[in-house]
């Protein structure tokens, strides 16, 4: 299937609606994806990134529907990582000499990865080439989310092709923003760039401003997943900038686990306290043994407080909290406060441990951990009802 984006370009990507996990289990996908490949044809045809291994037959056979792949000039790889590239490696066996533009650590991530030495044009921030008409103007974007993102500006067309920057896992054969359900649409970019974009969300800041200021005349948006920006623009460059910027939802999210429910019922009682306090704050609580990690992790980054609980396991806590945890302390923590809490029988070092953890990781753990020996009786549960209006005043 291919889809008309503008004159002169045409998706060519894949949609793969059974797509139920991406970064092996890691993200949850519940509208699949899309691998997104465009064809520019002008003067030269150039093609745009490429499709997920597993569809790269599919892929080759749509596209020669389309051009004779020998008439393809050069191919511009955005993003060295497989599901952009995956299909080029059987691409190239049939085009092998066809120029392959992306930026040094692109070239270095695509040798790294498919062990071929392919003629590869390294161009740098700022570059231009002609194309015809239009000009495409290179736009590294180091860490955005690899070493290797780039992104690039088709003047005449006036779109910006973004890689996975404004990217969503969302399979929609629509394939433009103002034909799919908005609210799924807005949910799904802001679970994208919480889970993929936001551990770098200080470069991504950086970009996004240089952008901004680049005052390009943008009309399309071509992402690397999900559907292509025309009608929204405005607003997905203001929900970036917001999010780079680290403004935060005022929302309060609680994670927690529990081994014989001592530590959920602190949870609820420190919700309960949070709402007690009566400051408007929303909040959300997650038994990350329930709950979907990548929804726990869109929650946290969106969030102005964080609290998390774990009942301490012999020297440790539940693995399902230190798991939480390691991604937890990749996202950007500037204006994030934290709070830790949980049940012990012997040793509470553990439940301090994860205060600790939050704090190198540049959190503001501004309050004393609450840690609840044994089980909590209603005395124990009122102080912690106190420890949620603390966390909740302490927001504002
Ligand atoms: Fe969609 Fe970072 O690859």
């Amino acid at each position: 299937m291919n889809i008309k984006v503008s004159n002169k370009v045409t998706w060519v990507g894949k949609l793969d609606y059974e797509l139920r996990n991406f970064h092996g289990d890691q993200i949850s996908t519940n509208y699949g994806s899309t691998y997104n490949s465009y064809l520019i044809q002008s003067d030269k045809n150039v093609l745009v990134d490429a499709v997920y291994t597993p569809f790269a037959n599919e892929f080759i056979e749509n596209l020669k529907k389309t051009i004779d792949l020998n008439k393809i000039d050069f191919i511009i790889i955005n993003h060295s990582e497989p599901d952009h590239s995956g299909a080029i490696n059987q691409l190239m066996e049939i085009i092998p000499n066809t120029p392959i533009y992306c930026t040094n650590s692109g070239a270095k991530a695509l040798k790294g990865q498919y062990h071929k030495d392919w003629n590869f044009v390294i161009v740098k921030n700022g570059q231009k080439i002609s194309i015809g008409e239009e000009e495409i103007t290179f736009i590294e974007a180091p860490m955005m989310h690899w070493p290797d993102t780039m992104m690039f500006y088709l003047s005449g067309e006036n779109i910006l092709f973004s890689s996975d920057v404004f990217g969503q896992h969302f399979a929609d054969a629509k394939m433009f923003d103002s034909l799919v359900n908005e609210c799924d649409l807005f949910a799904e970019t802001e679970k994208y760039y919480a889970n993929i974009i936001s551990p770098y969300n200080k470069k991504a800041a950086k970009k996004i401003d240089e952008l901004i200021q680049m005052n390009l005349k943008i009309d399309v948006i071509c992402p690397a997943h999900g559907v292509v920006w025309q009608k929204y623009i405005q607003n997905v460059l203001d929900l970036y900038k917001k999010w780079t910027n680290a403004e935060l939802e005022n929302q309060i999210t609680i994670i927690y686990d529990s081994m014989y429910g001592n530590t959920k019922k602190i949870a609820t009682a420190i919700n309960e306290g949070i709402h007690r306090a009566n400051k408007g704050i929303a909040t959300v609580l997650h038994n990350i043994s329930k709950s979907d990690s990548s929804n726990i992790i869109t929650d946290v980054f969106r969030s102005k407080g964080i609290v998390v609980g774990s009942p301490a396991v012999n020297n440790g806590i539940l693995n399902s909290v230190a798991g939480i945890l390691e991604e937890i302390v990749n996202i950007d923590p500037t204006n994030t406060k934290a709070a830790v809490f949980g049940s012990y029988g012997w040793s509470p070092k553990p439940i301090d441990n994860i205060s600790e953890k939050l704090k190198n990781a540049g959190y503001d753990v501004n309050l004393p951990v609450f840690k609840c020996l044994w089980a909590p009786d209603d005395a124990r549960l009122e102080e912690a009802r106190k420890f949620g209006e603390d966390i909740a005043n302490s927001l504002l």
